[in-house]
């Protein structure tokens, strides 16, 4: 039973940690060599421009939950936690299964966490980043113990596969975070949590149809108005000064040796080259997995930081950053001791 924060007395913030961590990619691969089948454009094009050799890619009949769930008994199974323990499912997605209802309330069905709250979020490639931000708070506050945070994408479903601009870039994928209270945890306390958002020019990366300002219609289908649409060289800039800012402040706060792993939203690899570059950082401090996965949005740092703590970049006692921008736009940080 969750405790209360409400009762008489003054608060005492809960200390919050990682209990346990799952990724999920599809079996099913894209190459870029499928792509030039698809498309205009190159092998050489899209390894020089974006560091991606292959992504992941749902079959028809999948959806995102169907990712969602997977990384969720991930996470599970590496907790050790019976999903009756839940107390909240959180998903970022911009990808769910359907406008409504959400794809939270999805897993919650298809892990049989009967007892947990369940809710979708919108903050784009942040999504995992704002998801475990909020699921934090909760525990933070002593209402809950046990909050899966699930940052999960079938991006690959809104792609116009003839926009070269676009479709070489993104793929599916899912990943999770459990959240507990820090003393019930082996790693990974939860320092900091920074979040950000500067709106006013939706139309730099959106889904411009199907919403309220332009439900759906012939129309809006006619005019390809159901896939993603991008401006990258405008999301390119904002990344590159949203992402160094963020490790900038950790490497202030911390120190440069303090910070043995910064887990970066894999969006292009020359994006997390300039930040190494102008923050002078150690390459072997950065995870970059976007050559197998491309640009999984929500997912892109949970698989990342799963991958990372597999490959034993994670140093016990260091500091691990992870940070990701997005649509909107979003950005944000959680800074962790390993
Ligand atoms: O998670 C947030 C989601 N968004 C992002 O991660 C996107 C961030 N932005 C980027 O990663 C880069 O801006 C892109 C990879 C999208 C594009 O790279 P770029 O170096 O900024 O290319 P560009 O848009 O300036 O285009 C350069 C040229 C253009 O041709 P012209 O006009 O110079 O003749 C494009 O038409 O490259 C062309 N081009 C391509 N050529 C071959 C664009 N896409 C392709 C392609 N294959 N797939």
């Amino acid at each position: 039973m969750a405790a209360s924060a409400t009762g008489s007395g003054p608060l005492t913030l809960q200390r919050v940690g990682i209990l346990g961590l799952g990724a999920y990619v599809p079996p099913k691969k894209l190459t870029n060599s499928d792509l030039e089948k698809m498309v205009d454009t190159s092998d050489e094009w899209i390894r020089q421009r974006t560091g991606i050799q292959e992504r992941r890619i749902l079959e028809k009949s999948e959806s995102c939950s169907d990712l969602a769930i997977r990384a969720a008994q991930a996470a599970l199974a590496d907790a050790r936690c019976d999903p009756l323990e839940l107390d909240l499912i959180i998903v970022g997605t911009v990808t769910g299964d359907y406008p409504f209802p959400s794809t939270a309330t999805l897993v919650q069905a298809a892990l049989g966490a009967w007892n947990a709250a369940a809710f979708d979020l919108s903050a784009a490639c942040p999504g995992f980043i704002y998801a475990a931000s909020v699921g934090t708070q909760f525990i933070a506050s002593r209402r809950y113990r046990r909050v899966l945070a699930i940052g999960a994408e079938a991006l690959t479903k809104i792609l116009d596969f003839t926009d070269r601009s676009t479709c070489v870039i993104f793929g599916d994928a899912a990943g999770a975070a459990l959240l507990a209270p820090f003393e019930e945890c082996r790693r990974g306390e939860i320092l900091d949590v920074d979040l950000y958002s500067r709106g006013g020019q939706p139309e730099l990366l959106y889904l411009p149809g199907g919403g309220s300002k332009n439900p759906t219609s012939a129309e809006t289908v006619g005019k390809n108005m159901h896939y993603l649409r991008m401006s990258g060289r405008d999301v390119y800039r904002v990344a590159v000064e949203t992402m160094g800012d963020m490790v900038r402040k950790a490497i202030q706060k911390y120190g440069k040796d303090e910070v043995a792993l910064v887990v970066p939203h894999q969006m292009n690899r020359r994006i997390i080259e300039s930040v190494i570059d102008r923050l002078n950082l150690d390459p072997a401090r950065v995870m970059v997995n976007i050559e197998q996965y491309g640009n999984t949005s929500a997912a892109s740092v949970p698989v990342a930081f799963r991958e990372a703590v597999d490959r034993g970049l994670a140093v016990p006692g260091k500091i691990v950053l992870l940070c990701a921008v997005g649509a909107g736009f979003t950005w944000g940080s959680i800074t962790l001791r390993w």
